[in-house]
C-alpha cells in the first residue's frame, strides 16, 4: 500500500476537474509529499500558490476549493488550509488500523507488486579474478546485493550478473608468474594460495620496476619544474608588483613541492623493497616484467594453448576462492558471464562501430571521439589488443539481444565514471536508446586515518580476515557471557557462534549500505559492532526484543490465534506515529530505488527501532490495562518485528531470535 498514491488519486480526480493541461496536474500531484512537521499534519500539499497565475485566483481560495471538493473522509482524520495555502492531511487512526490490519494478514506486508514489472539487470561485484579481493569489492557486492533484493521484491523482473575480469593482464601476471616462479608442491597442496603469492610476487616487481621508471621521471621533471621557477622568480625581480607574476610563481613552486613529494614517495618504496634481497635478485633477472606480462596476456588473447590450458586450470581456482566469499555473504547470481565470455564478439563491435560511422582510426588505434574536447574512447589498441571498453559495449549488445533489459545497473566505483558516461553515449548513439543504463557509484572505503583503508602492514584488507574479525567483535560485544547472563539467556557455544555470524556479517553490510553510496566512507569496525545507534545489532536486538515479548505472551497464556483476531487500537500517541511509520514502508521502500540509495532503507529501520522503543517504554504491552489493548498491541508488536525482519533481509542481512 502507498499512501501518496492513494492520496494523489484523490487529488487527481479533482485537479483534472480544475486544470485543463495534464501536465499542470502531473506537476501539481508531485507537490503533495509526507509532512516534514508530523506536529502539523502527516501530508502536506503545497500546489495552490504555483496554480495563482494559471488560475487567477489567491492560492487560500485554490486551495479551500480543491478541499471542499475532496473525498478524503475515509484516509483523513482532517484536511485543512493553512498559511499562505498549504493543504494539510492528518490520517484517520481508522483508516491506519485497517492498513496494520491488512499488512498484518499478508505475507508481503502489504507491500503491492509494480504493474507492469520492468526487466532490470544488475551488474555487481564483478572482482578481478586471480587477485585476492579486497575490502573495496564488498562495497559493489552489498550495495549490488541490496538492490536486486529490492527491486526483486517490488515486483521487477531483475536479472543479476557477475561481470567477472577473469580475461585481463592479472592473468598475465598469473600466467608470467607460474611459468617462472612457481613452487609445484605448494601450488598442488593449495593453487589458490600459491596463485596468490605469484600475483603478489609479479605485482611486486613489477611496482619496483615501475618505481625505477618513475623516479628518473619525476628527477627530469623536478628539473624542468625547478628552471622554471628560477625563470619566474627573474621576471619577477624585474617587475616586483606584477600580481600576474606573483600568482604564476605559487604554482610554479606548488610545481616543484608536489614532484618533490612524489619522487620522495616513490624513493621510499624502493627504499622498502630493496630491503628485499630475493625480490632485487629476481627484479634483475627478470627486467621489464611488466612487458612480459602484456605479452602472455597477448597470447592468451590470441588462442595460444599452453596460455589457454593454463588459464582454463587457473580459473576455477579463482572462482572457488571467491565463492567462499559469496556463500559466507549469501550473495548469489544468475549469471557469471565473464570478460572472457566476450572475447569472441569484440570484433563485430568494433565493425559494428565502424558501420554506424561511430569509430575512426587514430594514430594506428580504432577511437570513438566525442563532441567538446573530451579524451576519445580506445576501443582497440595499436597492436590489435581489445579494451575493457570493447568488451563493455559487447556486453550491453549482448544484453539487448538476450534480455531487452528497460534498466541496466552498473554497481561500480565512483573512479569509473568517466568510463560509463562514455560507454552510455555510444550506446546510445549505436540504437540501445530503449534502456534506461545507470551507473551505481559508490565511493572510496577509507580507514579511520583518513586514507584508503590498509592494514598496518600496508597492503589492503583480504576480505576473509576482515569477516573474520567482524564475528569476532560481534561475539565480543553481543555474545559476551556477562552480558547474556545479565539479560537472563543461556546459551550454548553453537548458537553463540550462529549468532555472532548473523551480527558480525551483519553490522559489515548494514555499515557499508547506511552510508549515501555517493560518499567515500569511514570503515570503522568499533562503530560498526556496537549495539546502539544506527547499527545492524541494534535493528537485530530491537528484533529479537519483539520476539522474547511474544514468546512471553504465549506463556502467559495470549495466544497468537487469539490476538490476532482482536481489531486494533490506536489510540496513543506513540502508538500511532509506528503505526503511520509502518504503512508507509512500501512508499520507502520505491523512493529508496529511485535514486537506488539502500540508506533510506537502513534510516527507516533505525526510525522503527527508535519509534518501537519509545512506544515500549510509553506502552504497557505484557501488563496493559486490558486483554484487549495488550492483544492489539501484541499485534503491533509483531508487525513491527515482521518489517525489521523483512527490512534487514532486502539489505542481505539476517536476524535472530534472541540476542
Ligand atoms: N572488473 C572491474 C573492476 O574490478 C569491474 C567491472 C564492472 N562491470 C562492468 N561491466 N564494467 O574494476
Amino acid at each position: 500500500m502507498q499512501i501518496l498514491t492513494a492520496i494523489r488519486e484523490r487529488f487527481r480526480k479533482v485537479l483534472q476537474d480544475l486544470l485543463s493541461d495534464p501536465a499542470l496536474v502531473h506537476s501539481s500531484l508531485e507537490r503533495i509529499v509526507p509532512s516534514r512537521d508530523p506536529g502539523l499534519a502527516d501530508y502536506q500539499a503545497n500546489i495552490a500558490m504555483p496554480l495563482q497565475k494559471v488560475l487567477g485566483k489567491p492560492p487560500l481560495e485554490i486551495a479551500q476549493g480543491v478541499v471542499d471538493r475532496l473525498d478524503l473522509s475515509d484516509i483523513c482524520q482532517s484536511v485543512s488550509v493553512a498559511g499562505a495555502g498549504y493543504i494539510n492531511l492528518r490520517l484517520a487512526p481508522s483508516w491506519l488500523a485497517e492498513q496494520l490490519q491488512r499488512a498484518y494478514s499478508d505475507s508481503r506486508l502489504g507491500v503491492t507488486q509494480v504493474d507492469p514489472p520492468k526487466t532490470i539487470i544488475i551488474d555487481y561485484s564483478s572482482p578481478n579474478v586471480a587477485k585476492p579481493m579486497h575490502v573495496g569489492h564488498i562495497r559493489s557486492t552489498v550495495i549490488g546485493d541490496a538492490i536486486s533484493k529490492v527491486l526483486r521484491f517490488l515486483g521487477h523482473n531483475v536479472i543479476t550478473d557477475n561481470h567477472l575480469g577473469d580475461w585481463g593482464t592479472q592473468f598475465g601476471m598469473i600466467i608470467y608468474g607460474y611459468k617462472h616462479f612457481c613452487d609445484q608442491a605448494a601450488y598442488q597442496k593449495h593453487p589458490v594460495a600459491e596463485l596468490s603469492r605469484l600475483y603478489r610476487k609479479v605485482q611486486a616487481i613489477s611496482g619496483y620496476q615501475e618505481a625505477l621508471v618513475q623516479v628518473s621521471k619525476l628527477e627530469q621533471a623536478i628539473e624542468f619544474a625547478q628552471r622554471r621557477l628560477e625563470q619566474i622568480q627573474a621576471k619577477l625581480a624585474a617587475a616586483p608588483a606584477d600580481k600576474k607574476i606573483a600568482k604564476e610563481l605559487t604554482s610554479a613552486e606548488r610545481a616543484v613541492a608536489t614532484a618533490q613529494d612524489e619522487l620522495q614517495s616513490n624513493a621510499n618504496k624502493i627504499a622498502d623493497l630493496q630491503k628485499d634481497n630475493l625480490l632485487m635478485s629476481e627484479s634483475t633477472t627478470h627486467p621489464q616484467i611488466y612487458e612480459k606480462v602484456l605479452a602472455e596476456t597477448a597470447r592468451l588473447h590470441r588462442g595460444d594453448e599452453g596460455n589457454l590450458k593454463l588459464w582454463n586450470e587457473f580459473l576455477p581456482n579463482c572462482r572457488e576462492e571467491i565463492d567462499t566469499i559469496y556463500q559466507r555473504l549469501n550473495v548469489q547470481f544468475d549469471h557469471w558471464y565473464g570478460e572472457s565470455f566476450y572475447h569472441d564478439m569484440l570484433n563485430a563491435v568494433v565493425e559494428e562501430l565502424f558501420a554506424k560511422g561511430l569509430a575512426v582510426q587514430s594514430d594506428g588505434a580504432v577511437c570513438v571521439f566525442f563532441e567538446g574536447s573530451e579524451a576519445p574512447m580506445i576501443v582497440q589498441k595499436q597492436d590489435g589488443a581489445y579494451l575493457y571498453a570493447t568488451t563493455d559495449l559487447a556486453t550491453a549488445m549482448f544484453r539487448e539481444r538476450e534480455f531487452s533489459p528497460d534498466i541496466s545497473l552498473y554497481v561500480v566505483d565512483h573512479r569509473q565514471g568517466d568510463h560509463f558516461r562514455k560507454l552510455f553515449s555510444v550506446l546510445d548513439k549505436i540504437g540501445l536508446d530503449r534502456t534506461d543504463f545507470r551507473h551505481i557509484s559508490f565511493g572510496t572505503v577509507m580507514g579511520t586515518d583518513g586514507k584508503p583503508f590498509k592494514t598496518r602492514s600496508g597492503s589492503t584488507v583480504g576480505l576473509e580476515s576482515m569477516l573474520d574479525e567482524a564475528v569476532a567483535r560481534a561475539m565480543e560485544v553481543v555474545c559476551n557471557p556477562d552480558r547474556l547472563g545479565g539479560s537472563g539467556i543461556q546459551m550454548d557455544d553453537q548458537e553463540r557462534l550462529e549468532i555472532a555470524e548473523t551480527v558480525g556479517l551483519g553490522a559489515i553490510k548494514y555499515a557499508d549500505l547506511a552510508h549515501n553510496r555517493t560518499s567515500d566512507y569511514i570503515f570503522d569496525m568499533d562503530k560498526m559492532v556496537r549495539l546502539e545507534g544506527n547499527t545492524s545489532a541494534y535493528i537485530q536486538y530491537s528484533y529479537a526484543r519483539i520476539r522474547s515479548i511474544l514468546r512471553k505472551a504465549e506463556e502467559k497464556g495470549w495466544k497468537q490465534v487469539q490476538w490476532e483476531l482482536s481489531p486494533m487500537d490506536l489510540s496513543q500517541g506513540s502508538e500511532l506515529a509506528l503505526a503511520l511509520h509502518l504503512v508507509r514502508f512500501e512508499e520507502m521502500l520505491q523512493q529508496s530505488m529511485q535514486d537506488y540509495t539502500p540508506n533510506m532503507i537502513t534510516d527507516y529501520l533505525y526510525d522503527l527501532a527508535k519509534l518501537y522503543s519509545s512506544f515500549y517504554e510509553q506502552c504497557s504491552v505484557l501488563n496493559s490495562q486490558s486483554q484487549a489493548e495488550g492483544y492489539s498491541r501484541l499485534k503491533l508488536s509483531s508487525i513491527v518485528a515482521r518489517t525489521l525482519k523483512c527490512g534487514l533481509e532486502l539489505l542481505g542481512i539476517g536476524v535472530v531470535e534472541r540476542m
